[in-house]
């Protein structure tokens, strides 16, 4: 039987440069820390617990789409190759495609290495034929396949709307590098619409205050990354909708005068101040299309769900 190969190398999850990352983004006037912060372990599974919320409609749209097209999604994109997911995640959204696409290798793409180590074996056991593999990896400043993964006959899937995650400038920054990896196939990605501020709010301020505990946690993977003393009790999770932005961003707010220290540096938070830590970019069908246009895509296949929340497009 096969068994997952996992690979992380210094130069995809470099510790000392997203050490000085997040101390740049925590000393510059308006604070920031990056939303691949957000996935240690812990953040992953909390992450798995938001997307089955009832407020939380991103994954399930996508679901619908994914279960309700498999076919013609999989004679877009052929069957008998291999697939690389950006967003690998609990890899629960590749495998909704696995029976259809029939594939040959499945390439698991996260921040968390230690996350996927939990999910890839099960998920090798129920596929025994298909060659896997795990690589943990930042992919927000460089993209890069590594060695030892097949270059050719692939289609990439960037599932879950995780291209929202980056600003349009960030999104065409990695499409590029991406665009500029795929020889033969094709990209898979989901992308998010632009909806009522309601259905917005709902999902990203639920009210079982899980996205709450997600956000907060990044303090948590700040304090072990740099050393520093942040207290999750003296923040709160907070939205705003931004729509000349088109995106939903997440802060964390601090709820007394704080002081951070950590190695010889400290921020003082005033109560009030934020920490921004996330933004959700929401697209039209022809916004999306135009970003991809602009990184060299050219032709495009799309499925939405019927109440045009989401949608998934293949371009080439
Ligand atoms: C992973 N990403 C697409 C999620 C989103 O909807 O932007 C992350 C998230 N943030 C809060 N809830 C979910």
């Amino acid at each position: 039987m096969l068994v997952p190969k996992y690979l992380t190398e210094t130069r995809f999850l470099n510790q000392q440069s997203l050490s000085h990352e997040i101390e740049l983004g925590l000393l510059s006037e308006s604070a920031t820390i990056s939303p691949k912060f957000l996935y240690d372990s812990l953040g992953s599974h909390l992450f798995t617990a938001i997307t089955l919320l009832p407020e939380y409609y991103p994954t399930k749209k996508e679901k619908e789409i994914l279960d309700r097209y498999q076919l013609e999604i999989a004679e877009e994109l052929g069957t008998g190759k291999g697939l690389i997911d950006l967003g690998a995640g609990n890899c629960q959204k590749a495998e909704s495609l696995f029976n259809a696409l029939k594939l040959e290798s499945y390439v698991a793409i996260d921040f968390s290495i230690d996350y996927l180590k939990e999910i890839l074996p099960q998920l090798q056991n129920k596929y025994p034929h298909i060659e896997m593999y795990g690589i943990g990896m930042d992919f927000s400043k460089e993209f890069q396949l590594p060695q030892g993964i097949p270059k050719m006959n692939n289609n990439f899937f960037y599932p879950g709307s995780s291209i929202g995650n980056f600003t349009p400038v960030e999104a065409a920054h990695l499409l590029t590098q991406v665009h500029a990896q795929i020889h033969d196939q094709g990209l898979l990605i989901g992308v998010d619409l632009m909806k009522e501020d309601k259905v917005l709010s709902d999902a990203y301020d639920d009210p079982l205050k899980l996205t709450a505990a997600f956000n907060l946690n990044i303090l948590r993977v700040i304090n072990s990354q740099i050393g520093s003393n942040f207290d999750v009790s003296e923040f709160k999770h907070t939205i705003k909708i931004n729509h000349s932005l088109q995106r939903v961003e997440l802060y964390l707010e601090a709820l007394t005068n704080t002081t951070v220290t950590w190695r010889d540096q400290k921020r003082t938070f005033k109560r009030g101040e934020l920490i921004h830590t996330e933004n959700s970019h929401k697209y039209t069908i022809d916004s999306i299309k135009s970003l991809l246009k602009s990184v060299g895509f050219k032709s495009f296949t799309f499925w939405t769900d019927p109440k045009n929340f989401f949608a998934l497009l293949y371009a080439c």
